[in-house]
């Protein structure tokens, strides 16, 4: 293993240290780069690591995502949300009695202040659930803020409980906002995925109705979406988390993030295509678009930027999708008949398989959401629910070790000095 790399500047070499990963690829340190005049140049982070980190690996060659070593398969099988939310935070699975006094600690945080919760009448009914979560979860910074100390680890695990327990609640209620009903309190009786289900569509002091196999199909969309490492929701975290800011505000940032198509936004662009296609006769039409180099259509929930193999989290949700199909009695309906017939021709075509585009993740989730009655506005809402413990993971981690402010460089192209001119000369 060569542990330095040289690099000759105007004649000087330097030498970079490459600092070796337990897996995956080493990294150069080029921090000393800037006393040799320098800086290095990678838009959109192509080849940089902005951070080291031990909570989450991805391999997307080998199609490997793990969570603190563990395999993401395994966690689907054999774990529950809750479980995988413990283990980030604590980078350990939990023994049964610490489990149940986390799971006991998430459910006394789940309520909202009644007084908080009057944040939504600022919003009109057709507010996308996003814009409400992004505020909500800012807003509850003004809950959280006096006295707390994010560098006592103490404080940063009670907010990373008080995001996980209160973001189900929160993504309910911009839900009930959106439709115009009143708010459904969470019930202590209920598990995680269940509760949440409930506050969207059930109604308080009422037993839940929500079916097991939804809630235990949610749950593992939970887990399936808990972390993906250094992506741009993730980042976003970090980078306003170094200049010291709320927690609170920090994940606020992060669900910003989250909502473009590009990123969370996939799920719900999958359905917004399939609404689009609408009959199983206008697939060809659709899939000879995609081919298209003339056409800037894609088929969305197709292809992944890091998975060129397959995508782990697809398969699982591959086979929890097919059971919520098989529970709603759905099969027939004829947006998910335009689904399965894309997912045939891209498993069966060329193009499709020539470009390793395989369905991803959000195409499994898209559907799977779908059937379950959720409203496609709600998609991004619940890849944030799911994605909260890893924000917070990072953002903790980063804050439990030396750190500094998140602070790029460029390459800086516009005019060189000039003098101001005038607005008569002009
Ligand atoms: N439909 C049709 N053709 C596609 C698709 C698609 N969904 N995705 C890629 N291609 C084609 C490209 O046109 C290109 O063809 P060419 O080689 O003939 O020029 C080739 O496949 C490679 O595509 P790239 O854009 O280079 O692949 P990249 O890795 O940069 O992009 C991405 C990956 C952004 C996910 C892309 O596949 C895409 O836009 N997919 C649809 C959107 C989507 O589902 N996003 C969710 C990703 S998963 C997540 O974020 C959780």
């Amino acid at each position: 293993m060569k542990h330095t790399v040289q690099i000759t500047i105007d004649g000087k070499t330097t030498d970079l240290p490459v600092l070796e990963a337990t897996a995956g690829l080493d990294v150069v340190d080029v921090r000393s780069l800037i006393s040799q005049g320098v800086y290095t140049y990678d838009p959109g982070f192509l080849s940089t690591a902005a951070c080291d980190s031990t909570i989450t690996y991805i391999d997307g060659d080998a199609g490997i995502l793990t969570y603190c070593g563990y395999p993401i398969e395994q966690l689907a099988d054999h774990s529950e949300h809750l479980e995988v939310c413990y283990l980030l935070l604590h980078s350990e699975l939990p023994t049964a009695a610490q489990l149940h006094q986390f799971k006991s600690d998430i459910t006394d945080r789940m309520p909202v202040d009644p007084q908080f919760a009057q944040i939504f009448n600022g919003f009109t009914q057709t507010s996308h659930p996003m814009s409400m979560l992004c505020a909500a979860v800012a807003g509850l910074a003004s809950l959280f803020h006096e006295g707390l100390d994010i560098y006592n680890p103490d404080h940063r695990l009670e907010s990373a409980m008080q995001l996980i327990a209160k973001i189900p609640t929160l993504a309910a209620m911009s839900y009930r906002k959106s439709i115009g009903a009143t708010f459904v309190d969470p019930d202590p009786a209920l598990g995680y995925a269940e509760n949440f289900l409930n506050m969207c569509f059930g109604e308080t002091g009422r037993a839940s109705q929500v079916s097991p196999t939804l809630a235990h199909a949610l749950d593992k969309i939970f887990i399936l979406h808990a972390d993906h490492e250094q992506n741009a929701s993730t980042s976003t975290v970090r980078l306003a988390g170094s200049t010291e800011a709320n927690p609170y505000a920090a994940i606020a940032a992060g669900i910003a993030a989250l909502w473009g198509p590009s990123h969370g936004g996939a799920n719900e662009a999958v359905l917004d295509m399939l609404n689009e296609i609408g009959d199983l006769s206008r697939v060809g039409e659709y899939v000879d678009k995609a081919k298209d180099k003339e056409d800037p259509f894609k088929l969305m929930g197709f292809g992944h930027r890091v998975y060129k193999n397959f995508d782990p989290r697809a398969t699982v949700m591959q086979a929890s999708c097919q059971a919520v199909l098989a529970e709603q009695g759905v099969e027939e309906e004829p947006l998910l008949k335009v689904a399965s017939a894309l997912e045939k021709i891209a498993r069966e075509e060329a193009y499709f398989i020539d470009r390793k585009l395989y369905p991803n993740i959000d195409f499994y989730s898209g559907i799977t959401l779908k059937a379950m009655g959720i409203p496609t506005p709600m998609y991004t809402a619940l890849f944030a629910l799911g994605r909260m413990p890893g924000w917070i993971a990072h953002w903790s981690e980063m804050l439990s070790s030396p750190f500094k402010i998140g602070r790029p460089r460029q390459l800086y192209l516009g005019p060189v000095k000039r003098d101001y001119v005038p607005m008569d000369q002009r």
